[in-house]
C-alpha cells in the first residue's frame, strides 16, 4: 500500500472538478481498504472512500485527509436452484461492466440499470436504480467494514432499510460502513421488466428476447438523453426527485401558473399526475427544472444539460467546483422561492462552505 501526496482529484471524478488530496492511496483489495482506514486513524487523518467518482464532488480546496481510491476486483458466479445465480462482486468492479457481463451470460435482473456510471460498492449505499429496477430487487447481501467496531460484517437485504435512493448506509449509519463486496441474485429465467414508453418504442412493441437486448435499448435511450461520462463531465442526476402530497403538488401548480407558459403547465400536470402513489406525488425534478426554464442554464463553466435538466454538466470542461456549488444554490433558492420545494442534492459535496450540503 503506497500512500501518495498531493494527488489531483479532478480526473478521478466524472464531473471533472475538484482540488487535490493531501494524502491518497489506491486500494486493490478489501484488505487494502481496511489497512488504509487504519492508517488514516493512526495518523489522525480524516478519510473518504472514492469509487468511480460519479457521486462525489470535491471542492477546489485541498482535501486535508486521505482519499482511498477503491480498485478491488473480482466477480464470482454461484448457480442456485431454479435457474437463479448469485453474483458476488468486489466493490471496485465497474458497475456497467458487471451489468454487461451478466447480460452476456443471459442473466436477468440488472439490465435496466445499464449505462449508470460508478462502481459496485456504491450500489447498496444509494440503492441505485433506473427504469423500474433498483438494487433492492436483486440484493442478497453485502460485506462491509464497520469503522466503529473495526470488524467485517454481513448485511442481508432486510438489514439495509432500502427505499428510494435510500439505505441505512446513506442515512442512519452514514459513514459507519464501507462496502467491500456485494452479492446479487439474478435469474436465467427472467423476462423484460417495466414497459416504459421509450423502451417500447425502441423495441418496436416487441418484448426484449434476452437481457442483452434490453441493455442495448436502455443504453441507447439513456445516452440519447444523458451525456456520456467520457465526453462531458457530469454526476448523473444532480437532484433527487421530489416526493410531496396532494396539497404540495396543487400549490406548485398554482405557483407555476403565473410564471410559465400554458403549454408547459399542461405538460407538468400531465407528467406529475402519472406518478401518483396513494397520497404521495412524485414530481420529476428534471421536469420541474425544465418547465422553469433551467435546461441549458449556466453559471461559470457549469450548466444544466439541455435535453435533461436534472443533469448538471461541466459544460466548458473548465468548470470550477465553485461554479457547481453556485449553480446548485441558485436553483435550490429559485425552486424554494417559487414552489416551496427543497431540492436535495444527490451526489456528495465534500469540502464546501457548509461541508456536506
Ligand atoms: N423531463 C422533462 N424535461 C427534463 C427532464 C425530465 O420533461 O429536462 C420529464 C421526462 O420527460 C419524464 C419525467 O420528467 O416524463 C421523468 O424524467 P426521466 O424519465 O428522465 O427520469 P427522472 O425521474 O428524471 C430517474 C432517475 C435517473 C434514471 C431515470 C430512469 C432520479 C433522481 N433519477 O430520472 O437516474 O436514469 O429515472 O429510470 O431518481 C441517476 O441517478 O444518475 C439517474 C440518471
Amino acid at each position: 500500500m503506497k500512500i501518495q501526496q498531493q494527488v489531483s482529484l479532478k480526473n478521478l471524478t466524472t464531473m471533472g472538478v475538484g482540488g487535490k488530496a493531501q494524502h491518497f492511496v489506491v486500494a486493490h483489495t478489501s484488505k487494502d481498504i481496511i489497512d488504509a482506514i487504519l492508517y488514516a486513524r493512526q495518523n489522525q487523518l480524516s478519510w473518504r472512500v472514492l469509487g468511480g467518482g460519479s457521486n462525489s464532488i470535491f471542492s477546489d480546496n485541498l482535501y486535508q485527509g486521505l482519499v482511498i481510491h477503491v480498485q478491488s476486483k473480482g466477480i464470482e458466479f454461484k448457480p442456485q436452484t431454479g435457474g437463479k445465480v448469485h453474483v458476488i462482486a468486489e466493490a471496485g468492479e465497474v458497475w456497467d461492466d458487471l451489468v454487461e457481463t451478466c447480460c452476456r451470460k443471459k442473466l436477468w435482473g440488472i439490465e435496466n440499470m445499464s449505462a449508470i456510471p460508478g462502481l459496485v460498492g456504491a450500489l447498496p449505499i444509494e440503492n441505485v436504480g433506473a427504469y423500474g429496477q433498483e438494487c433492492a430487487d436483486v440484493f442478497v447481501s453485502c460485506q462491509a467494514y464497520d469503522v466503529e467496531e473495526d470488524k467485517i460484517v454481513t448485511f442481508l437485504k432486510d438489514d439495509c432499510d432500502f427505499g428510494y435512493r435510500h439505505s441505512r448506509f446513506n442515512s442512519t449509519d452514514a459513514g459507519r460502513y464501507v462496502v467491500l463486496s456485494v452479492c446479487l441474485e439474478l435469474d436465467e429465467n427472467g423476462s423484460q421488466c417495466g414497459h416504459y414508453p421509450d423502451v417500447e418504442a425502441y423495441l418496436g412493441g416487441q418484448e426484449a428476447q434476452d437481457p442483452l437486448e434490453m441493455r442495448q435499448a436502455i443504453s441507447s435511450i439513456r445516452f440519447s438523453k444523458l451525456p456520456h461520462w467520457d465526453d462531458l463531465g457530469s454526476a448523473g442526476s444532480f437532484f433527487k426527485n421530489i416526493i410531496t402530497d396532494k396539497q404540495g403538488y396543487l400549490a406548485s401548480v398554482t405557483a407555476l401558473e403565473k410564471h410559465i407558459s400554458a403549454e408547459n403547465l399542461e405538460r407538468y400536470k400531465n407528467v406529475c399526475e402519472r406518478f401518483v402513489l396513494g397520497d404521495s406525488y412524485k414530481i420529476p425534478t428534471g421536469l420541474l427544472l425544465d418547465v422553469m426554464g433551467f435546461a441549458g442554464y449556466q453559471v461559470g463553466g457549469a450548466a444544466m444539460y439541455e435535453t435533461q435538466a436534472l443533469i448538471m454538466v461541466n459544460k466548458t470542461g473548465q468548470a470550477k467546483a465553485e461554479d457547481i456549488y453556485n449553480l446548485a444554490l441558485q436553483i435550490q433558492q429559485k425552486v424554494k422561492q417559487l414552489t416551496g420545494f427543497e431540492l436535495k442534492i444527490e451526489p456528495h459535496m465534500i469540502g464546501f462552505k457548509e461541508d456536506e450540503k
